[in-house]
Parts: structure tokens; sequence; C-alpha cells
């Protein structure tokens, strides 16, 4: 079955009760037992609902991965993951990653003791070097949240395997249509679904795939003892995303190589990182890893003015944080979603103050080209 297929049937059958080709959503806190010790498989909706289980599975088969966990954003399925592991423990990852992913690490999870390096990734003998006697996992970010760094899948996972350490790779910027880590040997794969698989700006949600049984298993213990679940209704909305996927990445990819090659040429941009351009540090990796590059975009004004400047005057284009959607996004990282991070911390990392973070929708091309052309002028 070819993907776009798998999108709008795997794991989704007709409705047996009327036959409704849609999956139906079941707004149910709990299920009748027939007797003590006997019931359809669903006993309590923390635990499963059968709306989210469609989705788990449909993830699972898109990803390539046997197990799927649904969450109710994608900090729930993060926050999650880490929660596997114990005190003391220690975890790489990359410099580079959502911003909330970084603040979880360094102020919230310091709180339990677990330590976080984080770290350039796209340089596999830094990860080998940050690697310590008590760390348990490797978490990366690969095209990178906003420089768009390429790491290399398949020496993380090789390494971490040597090291019995879990690979977990975020993939919320490629999708399963683009890049799937389980098939280079990573362990884990974790999206923020309120991105593209929702793909329409309406819902929040958080998904993770793996094959391991014994990690799955301990996952669903996770899941359902700290209860940060999706709920049947965003479930619903994700599965309807899913099914126009690949249709909706074809376009975000025409349209990002496009305005990424627009930008590159422009007087004004000092410079700009996108994985499809060839003057990309890690072209030839995204190209063999990849089966496109996405809609992500972020370029440098050269000074927080300019960038203000040019946000100002943006009228297609939406101000705002997020991702991924119909529409083009537009937002500006040091100030909005990577806050957080301490100027310094962010100068290092490659988030400069002029630096714009760009989320190429599916509109018509030529209109996102000339709403940054006119913005472009002012600066
Ligand atoms: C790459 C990436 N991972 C995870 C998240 C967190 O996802 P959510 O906002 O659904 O909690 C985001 C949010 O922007 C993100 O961009």
């Amino acid at each position: 079955m070819g993907f776009s297929t798998k999108a709008i049937h795997a794991a989704i059958e007709p409705d047996p009760t009327y036959g409704s080709i849609m999956t139906p959503i079941h707004l149910t806190s709990t299920y009748v037992q027939q007797e003590l010790g006997k019931n359809k498989g669903y006993e309590y909706a923390r635990v499963s609902n059968p709306t989210r289980t469609v989705l788990e599975r449909q993830i699972a088969a898109l990803e390539g991965g046997n197990e799927g966990l649904a969450f109710a954003s994608g900090m729930a399925a993060i926050s999650t993951l880490f929660a596997l592991l114990k005190s003391g423990d220690h975890v790489v990852a990359s410099h580079n990653v959502y911003g909330g992913v970084y603040r979880l690490g360094q102020s919230i999870l310091t709180n339990f003791n677990l330590d976080f390096s984080f770290v350039d990734t796209t340089d596999l003998d830094t990860v080998r070097k940050s690697v310590r006697p008590n760390t348990r996992m490797i978490y990366i970010e690969t095209p990178t949240n906003p420089t768009m760094e390429i790491t290399h899948l398949a020496g993380v996972a090789a390494y971490a395997k040597k090291k019995k350490l879990i690979s977990v790779v975020d993939n919320t910027f490629a999708t399963p249509y683009l890049q799937n880590p389980l098939e280079f040997g990573i362990d884990v794969v974790v999206h923020s679904a309120t991105k593209y698989l929702n793909g329409h700006s309406d819902m929040l949600g958080g998904l993770i795939v793996l094959n391991d049984k014994e990690t799955s298993e301990r996952l669903r213990f996770l899941q359902k003892s700290i209860g940060g679940i999706m709920s049947p209704f965003e479930a619903w909305m994700c599965l309807r995303g899913i099914k126009t996927l690949a249709v909706r990445m074809d376009r975000h990819n025409r349209n990002a190589v496009d305005i990424a090659e627009f930008l590159a040429k422009h007087r004004k941009v000092k410079k700009v990182n996108f994985p499809g351009l060839v003057s990309h540090p890690q072209h030839r990796l995204a190209r063999k890893q990849m089966r496109g590059f996405g809609g992500m975009i972020s370029f440098d004004l050269g000074s927080l003015d300019n960038a203000k400047s040019f946000l100002k005057r943006v009228r297609l284009c939406a101000l705002a944080e997020s991702l991924g959607g119909v529409e083009t996004l537009i937002s500006h990282p040091a100030t909005m979603t990577h806050s957080f991070i301490s100027p310094e911390q962010r100068k290092a990392i490659g988030i400069t103050d002029g630096l714009v973070r760009l989320s190429v929708g599916i509109e018509d091309v030529e209109d996102i080209r000339e709403d940054l052309k006119r913005a472009l002028a002012a600066v």
C-alpha cells in the first residue's frame, strides 16, 4: 500500500453499527461491562477510547512502527516520554530543539534530578563526546526548529544502539510523508500533531510511535497514569487531517522551494535556512534521509529592527506561533517560540534577533511571494 492509500485506509474500517465510513467520535468517559472481568476491550476513557485507538493504529502504520500513542499536545507526549527516565539520568538533546522542550529540560525536569546537555547533534563526534555513564536517551529534532539543521539519523541510531541508549526523533517538521526515523533504526518517533498531521490549525495533539514492546507497555502505563491523553474529538480531527497529508505536503514542499529560492536571491535577506537549497550545509544528507524538504524556512534580516518592520508589513502571512497549517504563518523565534532561551545561548545556536521563521502554507505561491516582496521592500 502506498502512503496516500495508507493515510486514508490503514486501521480505518467502516463503523460496524451503521456502516458510517467516518470513524465515530466516541464521547464517553466509561464503558458498560457485561459482567465482572468481561468487557468489549474498553473500561475507562483515560486508558483507551475507540476513536483514539484508530488514530494510534493509523500513525503507527504511517511511521512503520508497531505501537502508537496519542496525547493532548506535543508537549504532553514529550513529557510522558521523559517519564521513562529516572532521577540521576542524563539526556543528550539537539541544541536547536523547540523552545518548549528546552524549557522542560532546563527548568522543570532538573527539579527531578534529570540532566540535559543541549548539543550540536549534526556532528556525531559531539554526540559521542556528550554521552556520559548516566546518559539514557538521545533526543533529536531533524530538521530543527527554527534553524533547519539536519542530524544523521542512521549514525545516531547506530551509536545509541551500541551504547544501549533510547534514541528519539521529533518528526514534526518532516512528517511521516517525508521521513520515517524508525526505518533508520531510531527507537521512538514523537510528533506535535498540532502541526502538519492535523494541518488546519484547529487542534492540539501529540503522538508517539515505536516498535519495542517493553518500552511501549511502559509508555501505555505512563499515558494512563499521567493522563495527558488526546480527547476523542481531537483524535477525530487528527484522523481527518491525516487523510490529506500527502497532497498538502506536496504543495507545502513545492511552495517552500519556490519561496526559499526567492528569499535566497533577495538583497535584503542575509541568510536562508532551508534544507532544499544546495547552499544548506546538510543538503546532501537531507536528500538521503528525506523524501522532500518540507514547508519550513527561516531567514535572517540582519537586525531586530529589520525583522520588526518586515513583520509589521506582511498581510497574507499571519504573524503567529505554530506551523504546519494550510495558511502561511510567520514568526520571530527570538521573541516568540524561543524567548525562554537566554540571548547568549540563542546567539550560540543561530537564533539571531533578525531571524524570521516561515511556515509556508498551501496558498497560491505567487501571492505568498508578493506579500513577502512588498514587506521586504520596507526593510
Ligand atoms: C518541533 C516541535 N515539537 C514539539 C512541539 C510542541 O507541540 P505542542 O505545541 O503540540 O505541544 C512543537 C510546538 O511548536 C514543535 O514545533
